[in-house]
């Protein structure tokens, strides 16, 4: 068979092709291992990255499995994105019961930005620094503790801590992502979206934008997903398709993966792809799967999402069979 991340190797203008990842699948002679190197030049942490696994107290870290997951890449020859400094899901017990001063919860905050960027620099290229911030909503940022205890100004401070950290840290090259979902079809969170950007990019403290990509067979249009990204590229920023899948039953119509689901979703992995790698070079980075196999997919039955039934979003089946969806993927080439 043809590899992803050969064939995207060969572009005129190739780019990193992305898996999300979890520490445990990456012990060698496993076949997630297998499928990693053959396939794909870049890693996402599915979980451990991010600021709950890793903070288990003020100024306490865990950093097993997230150490385990970079130096993965780092021995592999595999790009290595962060993913996420801060995001209000995953936010440990400890700093939201945190019962100082908005100052001292502040305070708590840039330590863990500063401590973690500096753990890892020179060893992650990248770094989604803020992830949803937006409220899905509304025209305002969403209402979570980080804004809450510091105000409208807490994605730039994070942004310019991160920046702090990786310089002080020798690494001038650290990427700093801003990652949202959903920006292509709700247009005033998009445009929400990029008023953040653009205060974030007239300071000079970021470098790319995640799109996540949590699509469906039917949308968001080619068209909607083009206009959303060109913001970015007209911007001059890297473009991180950050965390693709595809639902085949987002309206639980269907009780198995049925052929007509199956043509419609190889298509719109195709198109993605192809929108992607039409992408001028300097505003390609990665474009990244969050997760390997179907059964293992966060989509089926996922709270967040609403979603009330089973569905096969991904590239592999369960049992790590190459799906018509990758057949797309590689055509999008
Ligand atoms: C999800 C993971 O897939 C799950 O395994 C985890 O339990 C929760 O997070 N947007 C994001 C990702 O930015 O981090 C989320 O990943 C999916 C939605």
């Amino acid at each position: 068979p043809t590899f992803l991340k050969v064939k995207a190797n060969k572009l005129p203008n190739p780019f990193f092709v992305g898996m999300a990842v979890k520490a445990n699948q990456l012990d060698s002679g496993s076949k997630y291992d297998a499928i990693l190197k053959n396939e794909f030049s870049s890693i996402s942490a599915e979980y451990e990255m991010k600021m709950n696994p890793i903070s288990t107290a003020s100024g306490v870290y865990n950093w097993a499995a997230a150490d385990k997951i970079v130096a993965y890449g780092n021995a592999n020859g595999i790009n290595v994105h962060g993913h996420a400094l801060v995001w209000h899901v995953a936010v440990p017990s400890w700093l939201t019961n945190f019962s100082g001063t908005d100052a001292e919860f502040t305070a708590e905050v840039k330590k863990y930005i500063t401590d973690v960027v500096t753990h890892y620099a020179g060893k992650v290229k990248s770094w989604d620094v803020v992830n949803e911030a937006v409220d899905d909503n509304s025209v305002n940022l969403r209402n979570t503790v980080f804004l809450q205890r510091m105000g409208p100004n807490y994605i730039k401070d994070c942004f310019k801590w991160a920046r702090d950290a990786a310089n002080a840290a020798g690494d001038k090259n650290l990427l700093l992502f801003y990652n949202d979902y959903a920006t292509s079809t709700n247009i005033p969170k998009q445009n929400k979206m990029f008023s953040i950007i653009d205060d974030l990019k007239a300071s000079n403290l970021i470098d790319g934008v995640g799109f996540q990509m949590h699509n469906t067979y039917l949308s968001p249009t080619k068209t909607q997903i083009e206009t959303d990204i060109n913001r970015a590229v007209a911007k001059g920023l890297k473009i991180h398709v950050s965390e693709l899948d595809i639902q085949v039953n987002p309206a639980n119509d269907i009780s198995s993966f049925t052929n007509e689901r199956r043509l419609a979703q190889k298509e719109k992995y195709k198109e993605i792809v192809k929108i992607y790698n039409a992408l001028p070079a300097a505003n390609k980075y990665a474009l990244t799967v969050w997760g390997f196999k179907d059964n293992e997919s966060w989509i089926p039955y996922s709270t967040d999402l609403n979603h009330t039934g089973n569905d096969w979003p991904l590239l592999y089946d369960s049992n790590f069979a190459l799906k018509s969806a990758h057949t797309g993927f590689l055509e999008g080439l």
